[in-house]
């Protein structure tokens, strides 16, 4: 019976199909330190990550039982893909399972931030009760996001489903990618396809200046550089707010801390950090900012469905019909 160790954890819907086809799966997290020790102790064949566990060249060469690494997501930054393929290690992953999360977690930032949610949500709790007109004074210049233009940098699945909510809510939408291509959003409404917007990609610079709004979903970059740095935030509108739910490291901390302080950017979303998971404080101090841990991709119906594809793909590796 094959073993597979599910290190991030593992939804039940995948579990369940893993367990059923046959599988031993376990949950148990195993520290960083521990983990060739257990994998080769328990003899366990398959490991699946999320972003948290490492899966690096160290750890292929300490498990020669190693047959297959499942990354429960997108991001591979965290797994030495061709290293473990050159080694006949099969890495697998699950890039559409989780871009409608991603796209919501976007715009619950974005929404948030242009009404001041985050402090106001601190302020409403230390002072609702004794000073709650001058907390409505203070909070009393939101701005809407219909008709305004969000700009989107990196146009893949988490990009493209991102344009289908702004359209979907009356925002213009811009588009860059390192890859030239014409995109067609899906616009379903109450379970029917409606129509298709063609959108065709702007550049960079275009992007960056003509966008109220500026979300990033590019893969970390190859030399760990960061694509926004002080030269594309002085790029941006005034006020333009950016939101990162890519990787940590994608905006340049400094920049973005020193647009913030400056009022040059009105704020920031951020779901992902440089030293996750032990991010600068001082950029969680600062304000204008909403943030979350990493969450992206942390809901049941993502989850489920990274589970699920993850568990297909492990059943037709080693059970082919
Ligand atoms: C991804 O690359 O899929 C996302 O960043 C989610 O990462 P997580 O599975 O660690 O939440």
């Amino acid at each position: 019976m094959m073993k597979i160790l599910a290190n991030d954890g593992l939804a039940s819907d995948g579990v369940n199909l893993l367990e059923s086809a046959g599988f031993t799966v376990v949950t148990q997290k195993v520290a960083q330190e521990d983990l060739s020790q257990a994998i080769n102790n328990e003899n366990y064949e398959v490991l699946l990550v999320r972003s948290a566990t490492q899966a690096r060249k160290e750890l292929i060469d300490l498990c020669p039982g190693l047959k297959l690494i499942g990354r429960g997501g997108v991001g591979m930054d965290n797994i030495d893909v061709a290293y473990a393929e050159s080694k006949g290690v099969k890495v697998i992953n699950t890039p559409a399972a989780s871009s409608q999360s991603v796209a919501e977690l976007v715009f619950a930032h974005l929404f948030g931030i242009c009404r001041f949610l985050p402090e106001s949500n601190r302020k409403m709790q230390e002072q609702g009760s004794i000073a709650f007109g001058e907390l409505k004074k203070n909070f009393s210049k939101g701005i809407e996001l219909r008709g305004k233009t969000i700009g989107i940098i990196g146009f893949g699945r988490i990009g493209q489903s991102v344009a289908s909510y702004a359209f979907g809510m009356g925002m213009n939408v811009l588009a860059y990618d390192a890859y030239d291509f014409n995109a067609q959003i899906k616009i379903v409404i109450n379970g029917k396809e409606i129509t298709n917007i063609d959108v065709s990609l702007s550049s960079l610079q275009d992007v960056l200046a003509k966008s109220d709004f500026i979300t990033v979903h590019t893969p970390a970059q190859a030399d760990g550089k960061a694509l926004i740095g002080e030269k594309e935030i002085n790029s941006m509108k005034d006020g333009a707010i950016l939101i990162n739910a890519s990787r940590g490291g994608i905006v340049d901390e400094d920049a973005l801390l020193n647009a913030l302080k400056s009022g040059k950017l009105r704020g920031a979303g951020l779901d992902v950090f440089k030293n996750e998971p032990t991010p600068r404080k001082d950029l969680l101090m600062a304000n204008h900012l909403s943030l979350s841990p990493h969450t992206g991709a942390a809901t049941l119906e993502a989850q489920n469905r990274v589970a699920t594809e993850l568990a297909e793909q492990i059943i037709a590796t080693f059970q082919p019909a």
